[in-house]
């Protein structure tokens, strides 16, 4: 039997359906915010990461999906959607024509990970990206309709914020970080590759040594020169008052090398360790690097099947829905049909074209999450009738088909 790759998944019945859901709510609430779909390849040239989410990410530099196609190009699959979109924005000449755009997208991402919970190694991901906007305001739209995006779904979330200042701010910090890197001893194989390609990634790094060792760094919110002092004070007074809460959090740098300024991630406790479910972040340098005119941007993108993990031990007793109908007598199953065509006109309804007993049926019935059960047998059908059950309340009664409509 030839099985799915090691960290890639089939998604049907009940995962489809919540699929479905995440992204259509999703979906609803960007439309809201003005933003239209955009669809870019899975595959792209390799140079479009490695130059934008960066060489000192662990995403380029471990986890590619990369390979040199037939005419020896170097591609490779997607592993976030931010770099191909910047890409369409810029190929399809947006920069110089009419920078504001704003997009969302969803679809598979591509990560070479240790698979475990709500870690895959094709996992899909909805992202927005907004170009051409400078306003903190936007920063601030953003992260409101992740909340929205969240309260629609009934998850609960813990949302980070730090900012990484600008060119400005970051060099200075720059200078104080690498000195005090430079006092330690003891960072992990990766701090210490990261220090040299980009030294604030170290603050990132998972491992309890090299959090211990950072006691004391100095923070980019001390080194923010006027103006992303003032954005960022803005950003936190306007989510207060919006009712959003968040924590500061200092080593919060994300682990992608594109991003300026405002940086968060929503954090959710409920599929084990803190698991981040969404992040982002704002990225005004990245265009001009790709090639484009100098503008501004900012996103953000959601880990589907980590919703979908919260969504799923939620609903383990989930509820049900539509209709099943059928019959213990073949002779049956075209009055049925007439019913079901009837029926299908408000409500979903699976009808059975198979007689089987009663014991079967109703089986079939709750294994599909069904919540209406309607049969017909000999006294159904010479009552004009159906036999009724509700799944989830357990009630039954007959019901007259001529008063099924009223019933339901
Ligand atoms: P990211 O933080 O790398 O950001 O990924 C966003 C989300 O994708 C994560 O919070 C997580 O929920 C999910 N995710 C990441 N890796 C995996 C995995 N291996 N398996 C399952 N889920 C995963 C980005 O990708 C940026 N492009 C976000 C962005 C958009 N920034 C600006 N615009």
């Amino acid at each position: 039997m030839i099985s799915a790759l090691k960290g890639m998944k089939d998604l049907y019945d009940e995962e489809a359906r919540l699929y479905e859901r995440v992204i259509k709510t999703c979906e609803s609430v960007a439309k809201n915010y003005g933003f239209s779909f955009i669809n870019v390849p899975h595959l792209e040239q390799s140079s479009l990461f490695k130059r934008s989410v960066g060489q000192s990410s662990d995403i380029v530099g471990k986890e590619m999906y990369e390979f040199t196609d037939k005419a020896n190009n170097e591609v490779c699959l997607r592993p976030e959607g931010t770099a191909g979109v910047v890409r369409a924005y810029i190929e399809h000449k947006f920069d110089k024509s009419s920078p504001i755009k704003k997009w969302y997208y969803h679809g598979s991402m591509f990560r070479y990970e240790r698979p475990q919970k709500g870690r895959l190694r094709e996992f899909h991901q909805f992202g927005v990206e907004s170009f051409g906007v400078q306003s903190v305001y936007e920063d601030i739209s953003l992260i409101m309709m992740l909340v929205n995006i969240f309260d629609k779904l009934e998850i609960k979330t813990k949302l980070k914020i730090n900012s990484l200042g600008c060119p400005e701010c970051i060099k200075t910090f720059k200078e104080k970080l690498i000195s005090f890197l430079n006092s330690k001893q003891g960072f992990c194989e990766d701090c210490l590759r990261r220090k040299e390609l980009n030294p604030i990634r170290v603050l990132d790094c998972k491992q309890e040594h090299c959090q211990t060792l950072l006691k004391n760094c100095p923070t980019i919110r001390e080194n923010l020169c006027s103006s992303c002092k003032i954005d960022f004070e803005l950003l936190c007074e306007q989510l207060k008052a919006q009712g959003v809460e968040f924590i500061i959090d200092d080593r919060l740098v994300r682990g992608l090398d594109y991003y300026s300024k405002t940086a968060f991630e929503f954090e959710s406790d409920e599929i084990g360790a803190k698991s981040a479910v969404a992040g982002g972040g704002r990225y005004d340098l990245l265009i001009e690097s790709l090639g484009g005119k100098s503008g501004f941007g900012i996103g953000f993108a959601i880990g589907i099947e980590r919703l979908m993990e919260i969504l799923k031990q939620k609903e383990t007793c989930s509820k049900r829905e539509g209709i099943y109908l059928c019959a213990l007598d073949e002779i049956y199953i075209k009055d049925l049909l007439n019913i079901a065509n009837k029926l299908r006109k408000t409500h979903k309804v699976l009808l059975s074209y198979e007689a089987k007993k009663l014991a079967k049926h109703l089986n079939q019935a709750d294994t599909n999450k069904l919540e209406i059960f309607l049969c017909m047998g000999e006294n159904e059908a010479k009552n004009q009738s159906l036999f009724y059950k509700n799944l989830q309340t357990k009630e039954e009664k007959n019901i007259l088909i001529s008063n099924l409509k009223e019933e339901l």
